[in-house]
């Protein structure tokens, strides 16, 4: 690890540690990218596919890491895909989700942040905001983000420019943030 950053975020995915670099930033925490295939879980619970990954992810980095595991719920569809968002996605896709709702098109993102080092197996935080699917795919974002509006906006997350101030993941760093800073003033 270099001792340019504060913690690493382990993930295949770039855009997931592009929008929590940014975030972290924020609150003054360098987050180094540390990239890797991780093991995932069969589980109905985010929680639990979470914390399996970020002890994986230590036990691969040696080094203090977050990884995230997030889920979109749609009400219409009693909370699917939820934890099976990635493996849905891959498969139906945007088209496939805009195809499954109609009326009613509540929905939620979650975002679990989970943290590992020597002293935590794993710690969890979570952050989730509520929002609407949208009637057709609108913006040029990635995953989700052309589809989900949230809650009091009329733009897709992928047309939205403040993003990364409102959403699930914004909201789980900054729990994370918060708890973090108070381990780095313990430790000193
Ligand atoms: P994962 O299992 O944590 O990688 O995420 C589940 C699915 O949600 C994946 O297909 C991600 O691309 C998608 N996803 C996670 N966060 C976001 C986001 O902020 N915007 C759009 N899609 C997302």
């Amino acid at each position: 690890m270099r001792q340019s950053y504060d913690l690493m975020f382990a993930s295949s995915n770039k855009n997931k540690y592009n929008e929590a670099k940014e975030i972290l930033t924020t609150f003054n925490i360098a987050l180094g990218f540390y990239k890797c295939e991780l093991e995932e879980i069969q589980s109905d619970s985010l929680k639990k596919i979470a914390s399996h990954k970020s002890q994986n992810a230590f036990s691969k980095c040696k080094c203090p890491v977050i990884i995230e595991d997030d889920g979109l719920f749609i009400d219409a569809l009693n909370g699917f895909p939820g934890p099976y968002s990635s493996y849905v996605f891959k498969t139906i896709g945007n088209k496939g989700i805009l195809r499954l709702v109609s009326s009613d098109l509540r929905a939620k993102f979650t975002s679990i942040i989970s943290f590992s080092d020597e002293k935590n197996s794993s710690k969890i935080f979570e952050g989730t905001i509520l929002g609407k699917i949208s009637q057709k795919a609108l913006g040029n974002g990635w995953g989700y983000d052309p589809i989900f509006i949230p809650e009091g906006e009329t733009k897709t997350f992928a047309q939205l420019e403040n993003k990364n101030v409102l959403s699930h993941r914004h909201k789980s760093l900054e729990k994370f943030a918060k708890w973090f800073g108070k381990q780095v003033s313990i430790d000193r």
